[in-house]
């Protein structure tokens, strides 16, 4: 049985243990392909996603005349083509389930001598992208969208402008769209943020020779920097691995081991967030050189192990929500089954994801009987031991399906998920993990 069933049928209780090595980081894998693209010289990536999402910035590269070979299923060689090599592509370039493709491409591709359109899913054709159009029309580029929606009409402009930029939004789809635009731009990019995100693509753009000043919350960088091909080493998806540390603490009766795992900090809030409802996960990282970057990617790795707990509700502080932003959905499940109140605000951005999530994950825990309160901006959740069965939809977002695919540990009957498709995008093979862990899955 493959991730793209319809649907799921897990089993009630049960526990979990072992071993489990999670795909490589969705973020990373995303970023080295670009920039490997836009670099001089070629591009070991090893570890790579396989998933969905990037495959989908694997075909359009290669629609923009990028050569990739894979000579292992998680392995790429990416060509480069230096800063002004991008070729007009013959159609319009499908980034299927994948809102960080489609805006980082935007970055990409806003600077080039040609036009282009992207599009997407009937997910990625919903989401706004106007929080990227705007920063990049101000650098001078000529974009049009509909009505702040995919398809994204790229009129491109070989000659930008640098900007000083105050980032509306938490949001590193953003910068990154912004620093990959200023790479192509005229004088000095600078971006702050209202809130730390992740850093993924400062940190790459390192590892491929250029050069970035950080001025406390402000990022600034040279355009007309070129970026030498370099090797990248892409350690196992947090986000993934999220899902198995709520597992562990669930049902883990003997340890569950997740290994090579990316902690970088401006991902990891989950682990505080656990930390706190009284979990135990035991972080032990791992050495410089063996870690997720080949020393200049400075991507910090770690084994994690983690046992069952008995688990609080807490108050999540907003500054830990974008931190923790994609693994909102998986801490809902641990907050219905820890003792007393759990309070999210602050989390806004959940409403523009692959689902509105605060919405799904409300839906599907009032299947499951779980109080709660859907907010504007978040969740009121009261947790008990366990919650009911039933049947939930995902919506279509795989974050979601592979949430409540978790919750069935502490479930009373059997937990039906609809829609589990798009866990291809992140997690291809999670139902194989899954399983190995000692949940029972079947599908439907
Ligand atoms: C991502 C940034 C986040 C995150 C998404 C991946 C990235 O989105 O939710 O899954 O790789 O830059 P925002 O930038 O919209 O917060």
């Amino acid at each position: 049985m493959s991730a793209a069933a319809a649907g799921w049928r897990v089993a009630a209780g049960g526990s979990v243990e072992g071993t489990l090595a999670v795909p490589g980081d969705k973020s990373i894998s995303h970023r080295a392909l670009m920039l490997g693209a836009i670099a001089d010289g070629r591009t070991h990536i090893s570890g790579f996603l396989a998933g969905e999402d990037c495959l989908a910035t694997a075909r359009a590269l290669e629609a923009l005349g990028v050569r990739l070979e894979r000579p292992a299923e998680t392995e790429v060689r990416v060509h480069g083509v230096g800063a002004r090599g991008l070729a007009a592509p013959a159609a319009a370039l499908d980034m299927g389930n994948a809102g960080t493709a489609m805006r980082l491409m935007m970055g990409l591709l806003a600077p080039q001598r040609f036009d282009s359109t992207l599009v997407g899913d009937e997910s990625l054709m919903r989401r706004p992208m106007e929080r990227v159009a705007v920063p990049l029309q101000m650098m001078g580029a000529r974009i049009d969208t509909h009505a702040g929606r995919p398809p994204v009409h790229i009129h491109g402009t070989p000659h930008l402008r640098a900007i000083d930029y105050t980032l509306p939004v938490p949001s590193a789809q953003v910068k990154s769209a912004v620093l990959l635009a200023g790479l192509a731009a005229a004088g000095r990019t600078r971006i702050t943020e209202p809130a730390p995100t992740r850093d993924h693509t400062e940190r790459m753009l390192g590892a491929f020779g250029v050069e970035l000043l950080h001025e406390g919350a402000t990022i600034a960088m040279e355009g007309g920097q070129s970026l030498r091909g370099t090797e990248v080493r892409v350690p196992a998806d947090f986000s993934s691995a999220a899902f198995f540390l709520v597992a562990g603490c669930l049902a883990a009766d003997r340890p569950l081991r997740l290994s090579n795992v990316g902690i970088n900090p401006t991902r990891t809030g989950l682990l505080e967030l656990l930390h706190r409802m009284g979990a135990d996960i035991r972080v032990q990282r791992r050495a410089a050189a063996d870690e997720g970057g080949v020393r200049s990617i400075l991507e910090p790795v770690a084994d994690i192990e983690v046992r069952r707990s008995a688990l609080r509700g807490i108050t999540v502080p907003e500054a830990l929500v974008p931190l923790a932003i994609d693994e909102l959905p998986v801490l809902f499940v641990a907050a219905a089954c820890a003792r007393g109140e759990t309070l999210v605000r602050g989390a806004h951005e959940l409403r523009v994801k692959e689902s509105d999530r605060l919405a799904s994950m409300a839906a599907g825990l009032r299947a499951l009987g779980v109080e709660h309160q859907l907010l504007a901006d978040g969740l009121w959740i009261r947790g008990g031991d366990t919650v009911g069965g039933g049947a939930v939809d995902s919506c279509g977002d795989h974050r979601v399906a592979m949430a409540f695919a978790v919750a069935a540990l502490r479930a009373r009957g059997p937990i039906e998920i609809a829609r589990v498709a798009n866990v291809a995008t992140s997690f291809p093979g999670f139902v194989a993990t899954a399983r190995a862990a000692g949940l029972e899955i079947t599908p439907l």
